[in-house]
């Protein structure tokens, strides 16, 4: 177990991060990446993933515990307490190794921290109330982590035996994985380098992707940082194959950014494919850029608003990648913050958002070229009921088969001509879809 001290700084690293989820609006992965540098032992790392992570995926349970606990008005309460709070009763309601005194003492550091004197008295008392009324709330502590409305719009297209599935799969934490960038190294090679020392990862049903067994180790190779490997969820990686890029093809993502699937293309190509990688944002254009020069992958990047209509574009590309914005409903383990923010109106703007981009993307295709749309979402609406919409709109494109090297097909259900749909809970990796369309 991790002594007083380092307890101390994973709890505070914990707080930083949940302060900037809930209230900065940050990615979990990002403010990670930012605040984790300051943590230098694995056990550290780990006990303060397990309280950013579980203090999330609990939310639910941990905003109503603290409204029945506190003698304050929970809107009342500030924003840094409510985190203190919910990361301290997520610890002491659902981590038995770690001492419930620690919990307290570090809790009430915090709060006199970063707010003040007195509301570390009112933490305390909190968190004390909370370890003598545990009993009280074992009955709602396994109610539904997932938003009710969530819950009533997804019953609409999924059973209760899917949605109770689903539910389970969220709390669990998901693998890595990492593929390899075959303009610097071939998969063999990397395999072999990778596992040199000791075994810190293992082959996969596709041959340039690989399970992280010991991510902080993978994360930390030479390998990643000459960015010869790159994270990658493995469903994500079936894009590039589902497009069937060749030499000499000319294609275009219209979502690029951070430029994984075009990454992906380029080393499946081995460059010999003219891709230009589009993104709506200035800063995410620039960083496309950089990582691209890294990679050694020959990527033309423009910004581009894929809702706009561009006419240069017009049926000028073989391969049409759209890689929409969507909900994220399909990597909820991974990021699930998404669940504190999604509101069933950003669905449906969402679902519009998808409609005009794959009205545009459609005109870039050259006639008997190829229209991949993919989402990291398991909504049926942003998936294969848009589709079928778009289908019925533009009788000029097909389901086309997608086409996998042969060993794939024991690893992948595909589901209908031209579909595939995962479910984190079913497959390796994230919920994801994907959909072939040719164009006549
Ligand atoms: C699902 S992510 C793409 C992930 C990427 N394909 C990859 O594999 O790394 C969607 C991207 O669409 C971009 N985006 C959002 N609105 C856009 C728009 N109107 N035009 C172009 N890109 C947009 C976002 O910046 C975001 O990076």
């Amino acid at each position: 177990m991790a002594d007083y001290h380092s307890t101390g700084i994973a709890r505070n690293i914990s707080y930083k991060v949940l302060f900037d989820v809930y209230y900065n609006d940050a990615y979990s992965n990002l403010s990670i990446k930012k605040h984790f540098n300051a943590l230098k032992k694995d056990e550290d790392k780990a006990l303060a993933t397990n309280i950013i992570f579980g203090t999330i995926k609990k939310d639910i349970f941990l905003s109503e515990v603290v409204k029945k606990l506190s003698s304050v008005d929970y809107d009342k309460i500030k924003p840094e307490i409510q985190v203190i709070l919910k990361a301290g009763i997520y610890q002491l309601y659902f981590m038995d190794r770690v001492p419930a005194y620690a919990v307290v003492n570090d809790c009430v550091n915090l709060a006199k921290l970063f707010v003040s004197n007195k509301t570390g008295s009112f933490v305390n008392a909190v968190l004390r109330n909370a370890i003598r009324r545990k009993k009280e709330f074992e009955n709602i502590k396994n109610d539904s982590d997932i938003p009710l409305w969530l819950t009533i719009y997804l019953s609409r297209f999924y059973d209760d035996v899917f949605l109770q599935t689903m539910e389970e799969d969220f709390l669990k934490s998901p693998d890595m994985f990492v593929r390899v960038n075959k303009l610097k190294s071939a998969p063999q090679d990397v395999y072999e380098e990778l596992n040199r020392e000791e075994k810190i990862c293992e082959a996969t049903f596709m041959p340039d992707v690989f399970k992280a067994l010991k991510p902080s180790a993978v994360l930390n190779n030479e390998l990643m940082k000459n960015c010869t490997i790159s994270v990658q969820d493995i469903s994500a990686a079936l894009c590039a194959y589902a497009l069937g890029a060749q030499e000499g093809d000319s294609i275009i993502d219209l979502c690029a950014s951070p430029g994984g699937k075009s990454l992906h293309i380029a080393s499946l190509t081995g460059n010999k494919a003219e891709i230009t990688a589009c993104d709506i944002y200035k800063h995410k254009i620039e960083f496309m850029k950089n990582i691209f020069k890294c990679f050694g992958a020959d990527i033309e990047v423009i910004k581009n608003d894929a809702e706009e209509y561009c006419e240069e574009f017009y049926e000028k590309f073989d391969k049409v990648l759209l890689d929409a914005p969507c909900s994220g409903l399909g990597v909820i383990r991974r990021k699930p913050e998404i669940l504190l923010r999604l509101s069933q109106q950003d669905i449906q703007n969402l679902i519009k958002m998808q409609e005009s981009m794959l009205k545009n993307a459609a005109k870039y295709v050259k006639k008997g070229g190829v229209l991949l749309y993919s989402t990291c979402s398991i909504n049926p609406e942003e998936n294969e009921l848009q589709i079928r919409k778009f289908l019925n709109d533009n009788n000029e494109f097909s389901l086309e088969d997608i086409v996998f090297p042969e060993k794939f097909y024991d690893n992948i259900d595909i589901s209908s001509k031209g579909e595939i749909k995962l479910y984190s809970h079913e497959f390796f990796g994230d919920g994801f879809y994907i959909c072939k369309l040719v164009k006549s």
